[in-house]
């Protein structure tokens, strides 16, 4: 069951206010999710008491981004320990709650792998427990640290890719701390690009269907105070065409081995307009979402979203007065059917570099991304 609060006015606001958080309150112990299909207008929070509220959340994108998805998994995972429930019975639904982020089933894996070796050395039902959120808040602390690294091997990147005097970036859906225990992947680069005083501007696609992109990365933009302006995706064009972008920065949901990235849809358009304008196309993910498994992009399985999302101009985050938050506005014939793909993948020979928490591989090739894995954690 997942009960709902409002987060505003808690103690002192943070810059952009905490995607999830664990807690134990006497009831019993809860996963507290900032609810993001309600952003900007509302900072409302989720108590997820069990599996199935937050595999409603992942489905509704409630909560969402691959390194996110990853860490809300292992927490489902330990929140089904901590309550009793089956853990196998609910790591299966939480991992299969969305297919293409490759993150989402390594976090659960994790936790449920830590809650059976302690089971089976001997634990009891509240010590596997333990361990399970033990490998919860592990997996949380290490993306924070990931953020940090890709943040900083990001910022180096581009100091050598671009001249000197300042940088036009943009960026497609969210990638900031509202997916991460951290900054974030490709937003955290553009945000140490604002603190070292090199950001000229910030271009946000808004991202159709969901506007990730003007509801959540614009306003990620704006607490850090980063100068931004948001376009349609179809503007992009016009912006390259008109020599206003640096660089793209973008996320991943999954890189293959051969190097293909899976990542929101409008992704991909984005790599063929940079390698048109020759501009630099730069994928920023934590090597969680390195998919060694999967062998190209044609294997990555992408999400199909509901028809709904494109035919209605939904507004999950300020539903009219007397609707049900969710609901649509439909502008289409009513029966239209809709193409509606989470996500596309962009072969590996139009991305100019893959930055993760262990250095940068360009170009991107299957033997880079194999010796990228190889190296150690501390890149
Ligand atoms: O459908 P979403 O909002 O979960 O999609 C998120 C993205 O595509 C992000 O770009 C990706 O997960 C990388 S986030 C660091």
């Amino acid at each position: 069951m997942a009960d709902q609060h409002s987060a505003a006015g808690d103690t002192a606001a943070p810059p952009v206010a905490l995607a999830l958080r664990w807690e134990e309150p006497p009831e019993g112990p809860v996963l507290v999710i900032l609810d993001q299909t309600r952003l900007p207008a509302e900072e409302v929070e989720l108590v997820c008491t069990d599996v199935p509220a937050l595999v409603e959340a992942i489905r509704s994108l409630a909560v969402r981004g691959a390194p996110l998805l990853g860490i809300a998994g292992a927490y489902g995972v330990a929140l089904a320990a901590a309550r009793g429930f089956d853990v196998d019975d609910a790591a299966e639904s939480l991992a299969h709650a969305r297919p293409t982020a490759v993150n989402l089933g390594y976090g659960v894996r994790r936790a449920a792998a830590a809650y059976h070796a302690a089971a089976q050395g001997g634990a009891d039902a509240g010590q596997a427990a333990a361990a399970a959120l033990a490998e919860a808040r592990a997996l949380h602390r290490e993306d924070a640290e990931a953020s940090e690294r890709m943040a900083g091997h990001g910022l180096a990147l581009l100091g050598e890719l671009l001249p000197a005097g300042g940088y036009r970036i943009l960026t497609h859906c969210n990638t900031g701390a509202l997916v991460s225990g951290g900054g974030g992947t490709a937003l955290a680069v553009a945000a140490a690009v604002h603190r070292a005083g090199q950001l000229r501007r910030l271009w946000v696609d808004e991202t159709r269907p969901l506007l990730q992109g003007a509801r959540l990365t614009a306003y990620e933009a704006a607490r850090a105070g980063m100068a931004y302006t948001l376009l349609t995706d179809n503007a992009a064009g016009s912006l390259f065409a008109a020599g206003e972008v640096d660089a793209v920065l973008i996320g991943a949901d999954r890189i293959a081995a051969d190097g293909s990235v899976a990542n929101k849809i409008g992704s991909y358009p984005l790599a063929v307009l940079a390698r048109y304008h020759h501009v630099p196309f730069v994928v920023v993910a934590p090597i969680t979402t390195v998919d060694l498994a999967t062998a190209d992009g044609a294997s990555i399985e992408v999400e199909q979203r509901p028809g709904h999302e494109v035919t209605d101009i939904t507004l999950p985050y300020a539903p009219a007065a007397g609707a049900q938050a969710g609901t649509g506005i439909p502008v289409a014939p009513l029966g239209t059917q809709a193409y509606n793909p989470a996500f596309d993948v962009t072969p590996p020979e139009l991305v100019t570099a893959i930055v993760t928490e262990r250095g940068v591989v360009s170009p991107v090739t299957a033997a880079g991304i194999a010796e990228l894995c190889a190296r150690s954690r501390s890149g």
